[in-house]
């Protein structure tokens, strides 16, 4: 039997189309990707997050000679954030990527597969969807209601 997933996703095409607290948190995502370590790559990414008491927090992306060793914007912020407050709600996050130097053409930047993963367990830790935003510099935002658009039969801690 054939079955069908359908995804569904905002597509912005301006920042007048975002609310106060969006426009903030890609004000912040902005500036966190101006200090990404990204010294190998050259494709800088930066990532903010809200939580449920208000506050934001940012990350951006933090690479490594051992290539390995390097992490990721949205894992960098997340895992601050699981670190420092493992009791707040995280309610969006937003990441605005590409190469240092950006052009026109760049589209809005996805989280990668392993990101998709984490952010899934928070998803699961907290009972409650993430908002998710990704954006390019040309202030075109993708928006989903929770990263499992993004990522249909995902794993969770329920399989173990
Ligand atoms: N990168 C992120 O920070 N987030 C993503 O979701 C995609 C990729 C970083 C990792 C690496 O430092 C650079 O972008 C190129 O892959």
């Amino acid at each position: 039997m054939k079955k069908n997933i359908n995804i569904n996703y905002e597509h912005f095409k301006g920042r007048n189309e975002l609310s106060e607290v969006e426009n903030s948190l890609f004000e912040k995502a902005i500036q966190a990707r101006e200090n990404a370590y990204a010294p190998y790559s050259n494709f800088f990414v930066g990532c903010a997050v809200l939580l449920e008491n208000g506050e934001i927090f940012s990350g951006n992306n933090q690479e490594n000679a051992a290539f390995p060793s390097g992490l990721c914007a949205e894992r960098t912020a997340l895992f601050w954030i699981g670190a420092n407050f493992p009791d707040q709600k995280i309610k969006k996050i937003f990441i605005v990527g590409g190469p240092k130097e950006f052009s026109e053409t760049n589209p809005p930047i996805p989280p990668c597969g392993a990101c998709r993963q984490s952010i899934i367990e928070y998803e699961t830790k907290q009972n409650e969807n993430i908002e998710l935003y990704f954006s390019n510099l040309n202030d075109e935002v993708i928006k989903v209601t929770s990263i499992k658009d993004l990522l249909p039969f995902y794993f969770d801690g329920t399989f173990l």
